[in-house]
């Protein structure tokens, strides 16, 4: 590996000798990574060449604004501070504090409601803090199966939210593929969980957040939306709102939404708020990211701008018309459909398994992931379905027709694996060219070396 101080010319001729603090005349507040470290510039400007041809439909990825991916990289990278603004640990805080009282005042103008923590460094991070705040460990917590689409930071046993209360796990209706709200209200009525949890990784379907607010009302229980996947269409008014059926609502900031890696926790319930806060941090993380929360208020501040209101509708119409094609084409779909920018494809029927799929199609220049698909006994490292996600695509730019066109694609590539086809190596290789044509002239940051200019 090249080291910091050897790629700058002027390194050669400054020591610490000279200087006693050579590492200030190494580039170090000047360089560029090019310049400092061609060894990951190098892997960036393959990976924005990667990102800039590839078909992106992978569910939990975006394509974040240049001012974004700013921000991320912006001097906040270096200040710490632990606490909530004006009750910090750290000195030094006022634009930190003004700037998370920014991102906040924002997240509750985008979401409708009274109180926001934007303070989670993942989505994960979020769950495992409303986790910590409303349960202990002997309590029950009702979600969604990680085999139906819901998400394992909702209680699942590989995660620590498995261990932080008893979970038990609603699906769907076999036929319908929809969610069991009579499985649900038994389920409550037998279990009398402490939290329901809704919202998951691969359910396609809006949820009727009414039928679950008189399920817990009935139980006395409290009712978390887990929104990472379709955020975005919430803010855009293109899928129904959580609120103000959910008690608290949590989401990832990075896919729908548009934003920073991160997450977010929503509330009206001011009693919950300094529990929430106090679960956060110290609770199960400590400082917050703070260049990720100026990404995060940036993105924010796009959202309730009028071009998010027609994005998240044009999200929603693609995926609509993704799943139509690819239906058309022969490919089973989850519910025949969906309400968010998710599509699930069951390739069981076809006789085939989701991972080598994955790996056909990306060899294709089509990035996507396996999935389960409920009631299939598959190993899950192979699992029988594709997850698709309609959001990234939708930010290049592509129409209604560039979107058939790539649902025809995938149905071609699946349909030749189905018969086995000796020319699966070939048709990969073809719509790889056609992915790259279709991709390469839409909308991107410009490419400079490894810069981000
Ligand atoms: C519904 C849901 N919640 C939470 C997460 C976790 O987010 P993260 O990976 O940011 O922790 C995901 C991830 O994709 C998700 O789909």
């Amino acid at each position: 590996m090249v080291g910091f101080a050897s790629t700058r010319s002027d390194a050669a001729s400054q020591t610490a000798d000279d200087t006693g603090v050579a590492w200030l005349h190494t580039g170090y507040f000047t360089g560029d990574p090019e310049q400092v470290d061609p060894d990951v510039a190098g892997l960036i400007a393959l990976e924005q060449k990667r990102q800039r041809e590839a078909v992106e439909l992978v569910a939990s990825e975006n394509f974040v604004s240049r001012a974004v991916l700013a921000a991320q990289g912006s001097v906040f990278t270096n200040k710490t501070v632990v606490g909530y603004p004006g009750r910090r640990f750290h000195a030094g805080a006022e634009w930190a504090d003004a700037l998370e009282r920014l991102a906040i005042e924002r997240a509750c103008a985008a979401f409708g409601c009274g109180f926001a923590n934007v303070q989670p460094h993942s989505g994960i991070q979020a769950n495992l803090a409303v986790f910590r705040a409303l349960l202990s460990p002997e309590d029950v917590v009702l979600s969604m199966s990680g085999e139906t689409g819901g998400h394992f930071s909702h209680g699942g046993v590989s995660n620590l939210s498995g261990a932080m209360a008893r979970a038990v796990f609603y699906g769907v209706e076999r036929d319908s593929e929809l969610i069991d709200y009579d499985e649900l209200r038994r389920l409550a009525e037998t279990h009398c969980p402490k939290l329901i949890v809704a919202g998951g990784a691969a359910y396609p379907r809006a949820i009727d957040f009414a039928a679950l607010r008189a399920i817990a009302d009935g139980i006395g229980a409290k009712l978390l939306v887990d929104i990472a996947h379709f955020a975005g269409l919430v803010v855009a008014g293109a899928h129904p709102h959580p609120f103000p059926f959910a008690d608290i609502v949590t989401t990832t900031t990075y896919k729908s939404l548009r934003g920073a890696r991160g997450g977010l926790i929503l509330t009206n319930d001011g009693s919950l708020v300094e529990r929430l806060e106090k679960a956060t941090s110290p609770g199960v993380q400590g400082s917050p990211l703070l260049h990720a929360v100026a990404a995060k208020a940036i993105c924010l501040g796009e959202v309730l701008r009028p071009e998010f209101t027609a994005y998240g509708h044009a999200v929603l119409a693609n995926a609509r018309v993704f799943a139509a094609e690819l239906m058309a084409r022969g490919v089973r779909v989850l519910t025949s459909g969906t309400d968010t920018p998710l599509v699930v494809a069951d390739l069981k029927p076809l006789g085939l398994l989701g991972q080598p799929i994955v790996e056909s199609l990306d060899r294709a220049g089509i990035t996507c992931n396996r999935c389960e698909i409920p009631f299939d006994d598959t190993d899950p490292a192979l699992s029988s379905g594709l997850r698709f996600g309609l959001s990234a695509g939708t930010t290049r730019g592509l129409s209604i027709d560039s979107v058939r066109e790539v649902a025809g694609w995938i149905a071609e590539l699946v349909a030749s694996h189905a018969a086995g086809s000796p020319e699966v190596a070939a048709r990969e290789a073809d719509i790889k060219a056609r992915a790259a044509a279709l991709m390469a002239p839409l909308p991107l940051y410009a490419m400079t070396g490894a810069g981000l200019r």
